[in-house]
């Protein structure tokens, strides 16, 4: 690469939104970072590739707080206040440390019988429909973690619709000014839920936080705390949605691993593990900026706010960690991959994600035998921008056969 070469993703426009895969690896083959300018509209530092990739994901020279950006950075922050994913050590753990124990694997565990219940109602209302076919995003993918998240936070009001329109904007639109707006919005809708919750408290994370904050000011804001509830949406709403579609998606277009699901559901545990690796619902995480010099692979970042972006997505396609990392393969090993990040910011709701698509997905093949895309793979529409990769609509047929 020359020192001076930006590599212009944006202008490669939808191409590169359907299928950002190739580009990753043939950038991989020249090394693992490269100068590009990103569809949001900022130049960032590339990285490709599994070892570079976890590597800058865990070092502390990359900070994850929007002040360290320099000053000619051109984007703002797409939080509606302070969290532990926009914080670094010593912050980091506080924010971290309160909402730890909501999401261990045996708590989560015990939200299982929750989750199949709430499945079954929205499959039982999509198998109802006279025509048999459906749009499987909003029939299940994006209902159900929402519901569930919103039961383990106590926003059993959340104004559904708006908010869903907010924070799909406030990551991935492309105009700024559309961004800023969701922001802003999104802002003062949560202090006003905020309010509402402290007047009425009940058992939950928000109520249990907000207790935290009134006993013991310096222990979490209250712009940390609108922070945090932003945070635990928005990962609600963004990440597990795109978890069940694209894997649904990859059931559908593979076959003979969806006749080996189907034949032996012991193996949805390591099939969901290969849906995230394939096509996870996290391209590139959210920003670091360089807090001083940071050399990858020879070429020296420098220091003082340069934006630098990891590509989640090729690093679990690097061959160099995971042989023929394009074969979809729901019995392969697949450990060590980074759809949920590493290091200190390590999905905090991996435990849950993994237990939602567990169930969704299996009881979807369960009750749906002949279930099939209703539409050619090359016409669906994908979520813009580079943090999340979703599709907007999944269409499904699901025939007739035992649907109960
Ligand atoms: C399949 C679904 C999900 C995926 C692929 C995913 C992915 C990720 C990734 C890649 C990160 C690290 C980002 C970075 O280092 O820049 C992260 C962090 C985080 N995720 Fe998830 N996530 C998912 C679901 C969830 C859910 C359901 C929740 C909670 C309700 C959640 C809560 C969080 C939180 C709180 C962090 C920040 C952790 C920290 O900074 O210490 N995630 N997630």
């Amino acid at each position: 690469m020359r020192a001076d070469e930006v590599i212009d993703l944006a202008a490669m426009g939808e191409d590169f939104v359907r299928d950002p895969y190739p580009v990753y690896a043939a950038l991989r083959e020249r090394g693992p970072v490269h100068r590009v300018r990103i569809p949001e509209g900022a130049d960032a530092w590339l990285v490709v590739g599994y070892e570079a990739g976890r590597a800058a994901l865990a070092d502390p020279r990359l900070s994850k707080r929007w002040e360290k950006a320099a000053e000619t950075f051109p984007l703002s922050s797409p939080a509606a206040g302070t969290h532990m994913l926009n914080s670094d050590p010593p912050d980091h753990a506080r924010l971290r440390k309160l909402v730890v124990k909501e999401f261990t694997p045996r708590r989560v565990q015990g939200l299982a019988p929750r989750i199949q219940e709430i499945t079954d109602r929205l499959l039982d209302a999509m198998l109802a429909e006279p025509d048999g076919r459906a749009d499987l995003v909003e029939a299940l993918s994006f209902p159900l973690p929402i519901a569930v998240i919103c039961e383990l936070i106590g926003v059993p009001t959340l104004d559904r619709e708006a908010f869903r329109n907010w924070s799909n904007n406030a990551l991935s639109a492309i105009d700024p000014a559309v961004r800023y707006a969701a922001v802003q919005e999104v802002t003062a809708y949560l202090d006003r839920l905020l309010d509402d919750k402290r007047r009425a408290p009940g058992d939950d994370l928000m109520s249990a936080l907000i207790r935290t904050t009134d006993e013991d000011g310096d222990r979490l804001s209250a712009e940390e705390l609108r922070g945090t509830a932003w945070l635990l949406l928005v990962a609600g709403h963004e990440t597990t949605v795109n978890l069940i579609s694209n894997g649904v998606l990859a059931l559908l277009t593979h076959p003979e691993q969806l006749a080996a699901l189907r034949a032996d559901f012991t193996l949805i545990g390591n099939a969901v593990e290969e849906m995230l690796r394939w096509d996870g619902p996290v391209e590139t995480p959210t920003y670091r900026f360089t807090t001083e010099p940071y050399e990858v692979g020879g070429t020296v970042i420098p220091g003082g706010g340069e934006l630098v972006l990891v590509a989640l997505a090729d690093a679990d396609r690097d061959p160099d960690r995971f042989p023929e990392p394009n074969r979809f393969d729901i019995r392969r090993p697949t450990g060590g991959h980074v759809a949920f990040g590493h290091g200190i910011h390590f999905c905090l709701g991996a435990p849950l994600a993994r237990l939602e698509a567990r169930i969704a997905i299996r009881t979807l093949l369960e009750r749906c035998p002949d279930l099939a895309l209703d539409a050619g793979p090359a016409a669906l529409t994908w979520r813009e921008g580079m943090l999340i990769r979703g599709p907007h609509h999944l269409p499904v047929r699901f025939g007739s056969g035992p649907r109960s």
